[in-house]
């Protein structure tokens, strides 16, 4: 028997096959009947179509199925594609044949469901149109990051999970038993690509990181994935004009191949092209300040580190995402060094999303100055013995060496216009879930 073809909803909306017999595959979305007519909707990966199906059209024990099969039942459909205006996308299908693959039991998610039972049942959830696009935009945003780097000759370079030591402070480390002996799951890719960079030069990744975060907050996730980049040679700014190129990169490749999913989740691509063709802004911590002071009337001590809500003041104020350098050195991690035109401050940055999506990159020039990094980590509490191997990267050829990493549901998030990072990442875990 020849194997058969089948053909994809979004195929069927080009009009193409206007007038012909087609073979569809796919899961009832929405199914409803009247008299001797069922009026499905049917999704597969593509897009959704209407699909009639009248009773003398195809066998009657067929249609006594189509009758039968609830929403998210599998069917394999053929039928003859029919333009109708009134049609979700202009097309619908007259179907002639209809085998329910699998008879879905009554599908436990119905409209206006709450958040956490969508997060109970996120298995099935993941499968509304909402997240599909959402994942689809990931999809893109992930492959944009490889090409990026990859094109500007970066090496993929991989870090253990598994560390023994913080990177971004004590407090957020998650704790694994190691047989008779402690670690801890990676919180940054960043002290080992130190170590890469006197091989390799330039690399990059993209891996799962962990924090324990102790807040409830609609930014942060447990588990998230974060892309890095380390350069040797490079500095505070090299880096930074690196991350406005890579966010305007992706950008442009999203909205090159996602328009439909950009519709679909009522993002407005008008605005998300205008953002892609504009430049970002750099402006330091201490001009941070002032804006905060002159437009918003926010009094900030200098030294205190911008929280959730100064940051979003601050973006009310820009329409496209924003770099903010200079952050105060005491609030910075141990390997930010100093800016020796400005000693208070730290070469580092961060990338602030507009819309009150915070945070999406933070990186800085890496400290090759031992002693001042011994004294932070002394300060922190930290083993210093532990970070030997990490002093040796400044004690066997040194050179000064900068990166940074972009948190890839924040990106995802702010891209896609979703309230909750929880929808950017298929099975989320967060202070409060770790099911399914
Ligand atoms: O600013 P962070 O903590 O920087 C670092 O970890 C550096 N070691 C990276 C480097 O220089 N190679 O984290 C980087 C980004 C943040 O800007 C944010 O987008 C994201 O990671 N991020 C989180 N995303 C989701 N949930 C969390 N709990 C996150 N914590 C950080
Ligand atoms: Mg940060």
């Amino acid at each position: 028997m020849p194997k058969t073809k089948w053909t994809q909803i979004e195929e069927v909306m080009t009009g193409e096959f206007t007038g012909k017999t087609i073979h569809s595959r796919g899961w009832i979305y929405r199914t409803r009947s009247s008299g001797n007519i069922v009026f499905m909707m049917l999704r597969d990966v593509t897009g959704v179509i209407q699909a009639t199906v009248k009773k003398g059209n195809l066998p009657d024990a067929e249609f006594e199925d189509a009758l039968k099969a609830l929403i998210e039942s599998s069917v394999h459909i053929t039928g003859t594609v029919r333009e109708d205006k009134r049609a979700p996308g202009g097309y619908e299908l007259q179907v002639t044949n209809l085998s329910v693959v699998n008879f879905a039991e009554p599908f436990p998610i119905t409209k206006d469901q709450s958040p956490e039972l969508l997060l109970d049942l996120r298995h099935l959830w993941i499968r509304s149109r909402k997240i599909t696009a959402i994942l689809k935009i990931r999809s893109t945003v992930v492959g944009a990051i490889h090409s990026f780097f990859r094109d500007q000759g970066f090496y993929e370079y991989d870090a253990p999970v598994l560390q023994p030591n913080q990177c971004e402070g004590g407090s957020t480390l998650f704790e694994v038993k190691y047989y008779e002996d402690k670690t801890y799951l990676s919180q940054s890719w960043q002290l080992y690509a130190e170590a890469g960079i006197f091989a390799l030069e330039k690399i990059y990744n993209m891996g799962p990181t962990f924090r324990a975060e102790k807040s409830k907050t609609s930014r942060h996730l447990s588990e998230f994935w974060m892309a890095e980049m380390e350069a040797a040679w490079m500095d505070l700014s090299d880096v930074v004009s690196i991350a406005k190129d890579e966010i305007h990169y992706i950008l442009m490749q999203v909205l090159q191949k996602n328009r439909k999913d950009l519709e679909v989740l009522g993002q407005d691509i008008a605005k998300l092209e205008e953002i892609a063709s504009s430049e970002f802004p750099t402006i330091t911590y201490t001009e941070a300040l002032h804006i905060l002071k002159e437009k918003e009337g926010m009094g900030i001590e200098w030294g205190k580190d911008l929280r959730t809500i100064e940051e979003d003041k601050l973006m009310n104020h820009f329409k496209t995402p924003v770099v903010v350098t200079n952050y105060p050195v005491e609030i910075m991690a141990f390997y930010k060094p100093k800016d020796e035109k400005d000693p208070k401050t730290a070469l580092c940055f961060d990338m602030l999303a507009p819309e009150g999506y915070g945070e999406i990159i933070g990186g800085s020039q890496r400290s090759t100055d031992i002693a001042a990094m011994t004294e932070r980590l002394k300060e922190m509490g930290e083993k210093v013995d532990n970070y030997q191997w990490y002093f040796d990267l400044r004690r066997f050829g040194s050179v000064p060496h900068a990166g940074y990493g972009l948190g890839v549901e924040r990106l995802v998030a702010w891209i896609c216009k979703t309230e909750n990072i929880k929808d950017t990442i298929p099975f989320p875990r967060t202070l409060l879930r770790f099911k399914p």
